[in-house]
This record gives structure tokens, C-alpha cells and sequence, in this order.
């Protein structure tokens, strides 16, 4: 028997346990040992039915993403083929009762549906997230799960990719019965009784009912396929999930599943699957630390102090509430607490408008947050967050303050998202407590968190910083304090290039669109407008004070700013504004751009959407590279997950440093070459980009190289 799976017998029923923590994935040995399992409890004299249920935190979670990495880089069978498993459960001759708790994802629920019957946890999930992989379910859940619940519910999952919740799934036919208490003994309860009642039980393959047919289904065919392509932009593997259903409407069940396979086997071939199992392993990669490790010791964080009640403050109060941390929020004025408050009350309001929080969870939560105008109570907190105006003597005059009252293992940190972490540091007597916590605007919306490492930050420290976002359920990425730390210092050359952009040729409308269709998100001029250009203008003159004699500087910014053209907050900036928020082509910003560029002799001319990419994303990728070579990110990988969960990067191209791997590091240092001769100093290649290149390397390498280093073993990551 597979030392991951157990099988005992129970008053009748056998019990089949899978464990293979974490979250008990279908890794080798794990299918193995429950088709032995079903074995056992089908020639067994003494079992009557079947419990299938796993161990720890969790039903199975899913195929292996290992595996399947391993074979979308041809370097591995890939996950194995369960088409037999699954067969010998739906015909095991004995009621097969599948038991879920935690997660029954991908290839978990798929081997669920195989089962007669599903009972679960009152708190279960299930889902079907293969998109979120690039690929398909690869396991018959596409024929399976239209059988059981229907067309139209099962594009919506298979689609969107989110799992449902117990009593949702029950509704819909998915689950039989949810179990409050014990759910391994109410299982095997559940399995003497259905054995008992005699049957017949229901193979889900022979469920037809819900299917219906190929006219009665074009309609919710076109619609998944339409939503399919709104939420799914440019990806491949929502679209061809669907091909899959309509191949289960039909299809007999078996050919069925032979197209879901011929699908997912050309998903996986695809560089799509590939970015985004990158993207899977990079998030999760963030949270180790080099020379931190679990046995760290972090501060146990109750009460926190933030200070500035503004955009940010506001935001990050509510995150910690949310994770039931007592908030003391700092004001200086009574109106900006008021407004304040008025923004956190505004915001709970409409979560629970969209009945993502209850009335009570709402009072609860603004209950912890107590409103306050002077430091009172700071000196029990276990950490301070400072959120005032991007300014360094008032930074270091609020750390001067709070290093007088707050207690001596207090965490204190600064949002700040371009100072120099280590001056602010300086005005404490303690600066090896300072660390930088970097959240992104809204707070508690973005998932994205920068922790800062300062010179002199205690390791500690860090570690507290890394467990608190995790708590906060966001993705804390470790950066080093240099300018803009990781995400900003990179959208500084970004935001540049496209403003030359503009000047030599295209328009704001034009640079934002081939962005747009390339996958990002919200286009660089839509987004400096959201933003404020009053911002951007604040960091040009900042940045002028760095310029070398010759530097070409952006001339437009500067002209709408003194026009009070600020963004959406004035109704205007780079586009113009009728509903607030809606970017309207506007023809007098092209004009102005146009006289801009004549004055300062800027011949324009028309500028290809291939050049419009290669020339804002290059020189991304480059400041990237240097970043990387300086040790201010301690992976490609982490600057990949900064992009895609904080700059709208699309995760199925991976990230930027991976995108710039699938392009050819040979051709982007080539064009960036040429930039460099025709625009100068901006385009110096970076150190690391220029070796990587000379020594035929990728940025995945590196990543692996270095883990290697630090580890002394790739496996033992
Ligand atoms: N395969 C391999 N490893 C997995 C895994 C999987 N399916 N799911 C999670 N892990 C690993 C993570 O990489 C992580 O490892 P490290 O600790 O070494 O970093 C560890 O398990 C814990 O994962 P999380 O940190 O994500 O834990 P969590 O509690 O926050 O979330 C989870 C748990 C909801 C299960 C989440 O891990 C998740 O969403 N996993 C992916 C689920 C999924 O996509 N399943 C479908 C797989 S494709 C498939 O099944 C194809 C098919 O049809 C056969
Ligand atoms: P904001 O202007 O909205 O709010 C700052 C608040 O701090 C104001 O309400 C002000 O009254 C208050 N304040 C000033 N001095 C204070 C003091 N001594 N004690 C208590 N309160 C005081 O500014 P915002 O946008 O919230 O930014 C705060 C910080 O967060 C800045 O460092 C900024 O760079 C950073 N940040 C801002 C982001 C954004 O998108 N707005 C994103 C990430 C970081």
C-alpha cells in the first residue's frame, strides 16, 4: 500500500485516506494507493461501501502542479492519465462516498465526481481553477461536472475558475450533503446508510438529464464563450474549455473525455500553461526569504497604531481590522479623521451591498478601529504603520515622535513608496525595528505588498513584516530600499518611455491600447490620470534634481499640470473625463502635444504598436535586470509576482522578467541596443541583461542558479 494513502475498515465501510500533505495533491503514489484502496474495499467480504476522504487541511487539492510544470517543459510525463482510477471507482460494485473538507479542486473534485455521492464540511469548496493553470480539467471534469450541475453552471466555473462553497454546490446538485461535526464518522454513517438502502447507485457518467442537447445549448455555448473573452482577455484555455463542454453535450462520454484530453494536452504544449504555472510557483516562492527561515522568530502583532487617515491610512486600518487586529488611527485634524472614517464606512457599506460582509461583520470590524488625534495608547502597540504625506522631514519627525512611546520590541514601519527607508530609520534610536511595508492604493483591494529591508532592519523584523501580509491575505513580496524599491523604480522608465512616445508619434490613446491588447490591464496614460498627475509631476521634478547634462526629460506632463489638467480628480489629464472615470480621447491634448514636439524640433512620425511595446516593455525589463543585479529583488520570479499583482501585469504572459525569457534574451538586449543608439543614455543595457546574454542564459536560470547556490540542492526547495 502507497505510504499516501490508508485504508482501514470501519464498522462495515472502508475508509480511504489520502495524505500527502499539504494539501494533498495527485502526486505519485497518491492515485496508485487509493485504485489499491478501491481494490481492497471491492473484493473485501466485510466492506458494504466506501468512504474516500483526506487527511490534515484539506481534501485533494488538485493534480500535482510539479508534474504538470514538468511536462509543459517536455521534461516529465506530466500528470498521469486517472481515466482507469476513475473508472474502477464509479464501477466499484460497492457505494463509493466521497468526503470533502477545505479544498476539492481540479483534479480533487474530478476524482469527488467519480464517487456516487459527496458529502461535505459546512465550510468545503469546490472548484475547477485549471484556467488559472492555462489549461483544462484533465481529469473528465469537463464531461463530469455539465452532467451534475449543468451547462451553464459549469462554464461559469470552469471560466472564472472560483470555487463554490458547500451550500451553493448542494444547491446545484455537486454535493449530496453537508455534515455539521465529525465529517469523517457522519461519512461513514452517510455510506452504511446508502449500502443499506440498496441503491441503484448513480454513476455520474450515465447523468444526462442536465445535459441537454447541442440546440438546446447553443445559446449558453455563445454566452460562456463571449464571457469567456471579457474576463478571460487574449487567453486560450477558457475558450477551449468550452469546446470541451459542447463536446460533452455531444458526445458519448467516453469520446468525450478522449477530446478533453486532446485539449489539455495541447494546452499544456502552450506557452500560456506555461506563464501561468510560473506564476503559481512565483507567488508562493515570495514568502521564502533567504536567511529566514521558519524557525525565525516573529513579533505576535494584537494592536497596531497607524498614522494619517488618508488614502492609505484609511485603507490599511481597514486590512488589519479586517484580520481582527485592534487599530488606533492617528489623525493631526478632526476633518481629516472625519473624512477618514466617512471613507472606511463607505467602503465596509459596499462590500456589504455586494453581500461580501454582514451588517454585523461591517460594525464589528469598524469597531476595532479606534479614531484618534493624539498618540494615546501607541505604547502598546505591537506595531506602527506611518501613512502621512510622501515627505522626509515629516516622516522623520513622526518616527522621532513614536520612538519615544513606543515599546521597545515595536515593529515600526512606513509606507512610504519612494523614500530612503534607512534616513527615516536614522531618526530612531532603534532603526534595526524599521522596516518599509509598502502597501498599493486601494489597500484593501490591492494584494500586493512591498516589505522594505532596510541596512540595519533585524531579520525578525522582516519575518514579522512577511507574516503579517500573509495574515492581511496579501502577497508580501521582500524588495531593498533603493528608489521606487521594485514595482515604482520600474514604472518610472516605463511611464517615461511612453511619454516619448507620445512626443515622437502616437497619442495617449494609441500608446494605451497596444498595452491594452498586449494584456495590461489599464493602459500607462489611463492609469497616471487615476493616479493623478499632480503625483507624476511631483516625481518629474524630484527626478530633475538626478538628470546628467544632455538627459532628455518628458516636456508634456509639465504643460497639463500647469493647466491643471490633473486626472480623473479634475476631469481631465491625458484624456478627458465625462463620467469621472471613463478616459475620452481628447483632441486638445494631441494638439498640444503635437505644437510640444514642434517647438522642441521633435520630428513625429507614425510608430508601430509592435515599437510601442518593445519600447515601453523593454525598457521595464531593463531596469528590472539592473534591479536583479543589484540585489534589491531577490528573484526575477518575485519582480514577475510585484507585476502581475500589483501592476496589472498579465499573468499569462508570466510577468515581465518571464515575458522577457519567452521573447529571447538575445533579441530584447539587441533592440535594446539599437534604442540605445538612436535615444541615448536612458537604454543603457543593464550588467546582468548584457551576462545573461553572453552566457546564453534565461532569467529562469538565474532564478534556479541562485536557489541552488543558497540551498546547495534544487530539490530541496
Ligand atoms: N500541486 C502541487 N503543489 C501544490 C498544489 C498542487 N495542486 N497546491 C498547492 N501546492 C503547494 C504550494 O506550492 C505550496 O507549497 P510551498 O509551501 O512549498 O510553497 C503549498 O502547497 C501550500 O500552498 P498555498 O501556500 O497555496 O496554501 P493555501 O492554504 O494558501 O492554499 C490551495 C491552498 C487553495 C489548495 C492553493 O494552494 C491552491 O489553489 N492550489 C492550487 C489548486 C489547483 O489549481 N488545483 C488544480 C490543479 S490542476 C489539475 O488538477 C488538473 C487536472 O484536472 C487533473
Ligand atoms: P494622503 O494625503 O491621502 O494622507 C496623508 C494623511 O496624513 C493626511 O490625512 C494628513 O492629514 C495625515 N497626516 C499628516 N501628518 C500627520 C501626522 N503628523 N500625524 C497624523 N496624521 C498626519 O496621502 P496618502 O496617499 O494616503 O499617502 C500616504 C503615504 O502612503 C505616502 O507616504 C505615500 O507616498 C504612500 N503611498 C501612497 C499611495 C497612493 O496611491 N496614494 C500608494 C502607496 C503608498
Amino acid at each position: 500500500m502507497s505510504e499516501l494513502v490508508k485504508f482501514s475498515v470501519e464498522s462495515g465501510v472502508g475508509v480511504i485516506t489520502v495524505e500527502n500533505p499539504p494539501v494533498n495533491a495527485l502526486s505519485p503514489g497518491v492515485p496508485e494507493g487509493i485504485a489499491e484502496s478501491i481494490g481492497q474495499a471491492a473484493d473485501g467480504a466485510s466492506v458494504r461501501a466506501v468512504v474516500l476522504i483526506g487527511a490534515g487541511r484539506t481534501f485533494v487539492a488538485g493534480a500535482d502542479i510539479k508534474q504538470l510544470e514538468e511536462q509543459a517543459h517536455g521534461r516529465g510525463p506530466g500528470a498521469p492519465n486517472l481515466h482507469q482510477l476513475l473508472k474502477s471507482i464509479e464501477d466499484c460494485p460497492k457505494p463509493v462516498v466521497v468526503a470533502i473538507h477545505g479544498t476539492a479542486l481540479g483534479g480533487g473534485l474530478e476524482l469527488a465526481m467519480a464517487g456516487h455521492y459527496r458529502v461535505a464540511s459546512p465550510d468545503a469548496q469546490a472548484g475547477q481553477p485549471e484556467v488559472n493553470l492555462g489549461i483544462i480539467p484533465g481529469a473528465e471534469g469537463s464531461q463530469r461536472l455539465p452532467r451534475l450541475v449543468g451547462v451553464a453552471a459549469a462554464i461559469e466555473m470552469f471560466v472564472s475558475g472560483k470555487a463554490i462553497g458547500a451550500s451553493e454546490a448542494v444547491r446545484l446538485g455537486l454535493f449530496d450533503k453537508i455534515i455539521e461535526g465529525d465529517l469523517r464518522a457522519g461519512a461513514v454513517a452517510f455510506a452504511r446508510h446508502v449500502a443499506e438502502s440498496g441503491g441503484p447507485h448513480r454513476r455520474t457518467r450515465d447523468k444526462t438529464e442536465k445535459l441537454g442537447s447541442p440546440e438546446s445549448n447553443a445559446a449558453i455555448l455563445d454566452a460562456g464563450r463571449e464571457r469567456a473573452r471579457k474576463i478571460r482577455r487574449n487567453m486560450i484555455a477558457p475558450l477551449r474549455v468550452i469546446d470541451a463542454v459542447e463536446a460533452a453535450v455531444a458526445l458519448p462520454f467516453e469520446e468525450g473525455c478522449r477530446r478533453e484530453r486532446e485539449i489539455v494536452e495541447k494546452c499544456l504544449a502552450g506557452e500560456e500553461a506555461r506563464a501561468l504555472i510560473h506564476a503559481f510557483f512565483a507567488e508562493r516562492a515570495v514568502s521564502k526569504v533567504r536567511g529566514i527561515s521558519k524557525e525565525t522568530r516573529t513579533h505576535s502583532i494584537r494592536m497596531a497604531g497607524v498614522i494619517g487617515a488618508g488614502t492609505m491610512g484609511t485603507g490599511i486600518a481597514m486590512v488589519l481590522a479586517n484580520a481582527g487586529i485592534t487599530v488606533l488611527l492617528k489623525e493631526t485634524d478632526q476633518a481629516a479623521l472625519d473624512r477618514g472614517l466617512a471613507s472606511v464606512r463607505k467602503n465596509y457599506e459596499s462590500a456589504v451591498h455586494k453581500a461580501r460582509l454582514t451588517a454585523h461583520e461591517m460594525e464589528e470590524r469598524i469597531a476595532l478601529i479606534q479614531p484618534q488625534l493624539t498618540y494615546s495608547g501607541f505604547g502598546g502597540a505591537d506595531i506602527i504603520i506611518e501613512a502621512v504625506f510622501e515627505n522626509m522631514s515629516l516622516k522623520k519627525q513622526v518616527f522621532g515622535e513614536i520612538d519615544k512611546i513606543a515599546k521597545g520590541d515595536c515593529v515600526l514601519a512606513t509606507n512610504t513608496s519612494t523614500l530612503d527607508i534607512d534616513e527615516i530609520a536614522g531618526a530612531t534610536s532603534r532603526p534595526h525595528m524599521v522596516v518599509g511595508i509598502h502597501f498599493f492604493s486601494p489597500a484593501h483591494v490591492m494584494r500586493l505588498v512591498e516589505v522594505v529591508r532596510g541596512a540595519r532592519t533585524d531579520k525578525e523584523v522582516i519575518a514579522t513584516a512577511m507574516a503579517l501580509a500573509k495574515r492581511l491575505r496579501k502577497v508580501g513580496v521582500l524588495v531593498g530600499n533603493c528608489r521606487g524599491f521594485v514595482g515604482n523604480r520600474m514604472m518610472l522608465p516605463y511611464m517615461r518611455e511612453a511619454q516619448f512616445l507620445v512626443e515622437e508619434g502616437s497619442t495617449p490613446s494609441q500608446v494605451d491600447q497596444a498595452l491594452y491588447d498586449f494584456g495590461i490591464a489599464m493602459g500607462i496614460f489611463a492609469v497616471d490620470d487615476m493616479g493623478g498627475l499632480d503625483l507624476g509631476w511631483r516625481v518629474l521634478q524630484d527626478t530633475k534634481r538626478l538628470l546628467k547634462p544632455g538627459d532628455r526629460t518628458p516636456l508634456v506632463l509639465e504643460k497639463l499640470y500647469d493647466a491643471h489638467r490633473w486626472g480623473q480628480k479634475t476631469g481631465a489629464g491625458w484624456y478627458r473625463y465625462e463620467d469621472g472615470r471613463t478616459p475620452i480621447r481628447d483632441p486638445e491634448v494631441e494638439a498640444l502635444i503635437e505644437t510640444t514636439a514642434e517647438q522642441a524640433g521633435i520630428a513625429r512620425r507614425s510608430i508601430s504598436k509592435e515599437e510601442i511595446i518593445e519600447r515601453c516593455l523593454y525598457v521595464m525589463i531593463n531596469e528590472g535586470s539592473r534591479i536583479l543585479g543589484e540585489g534589491f529583488a531577490q528573484r526575477a520570479a518575485d519582480i514577475d509576482t510585484i507585476y502581475i499583482t500589483g501592476y496589472g501585469f498579465p499573468a499569462y504572459r508570466g510577468g515581465p522578467m518571464w515575458y522577457a525569457d519567452t521573447v529571447g534574451l538575445s533579441k530584447i538586449y539587441e533592440r535594446i541596443l539599437e534604442f540605445h543608439r538612436e535615444h541615448g543614455e536612458y537604454w543603457t543595457p543593464a550588467p546582468l541583461l548584457e551576462r545573461l546574454v553572453r552566457d546564453r542564459q534565461t532569467f529562469a536560470a538565474f532564478d534556479a542558479a541562485n536557489e541552488q547556490a543558497v540551498t546547495g540542492s534544487p530539490e530541496s526547495q
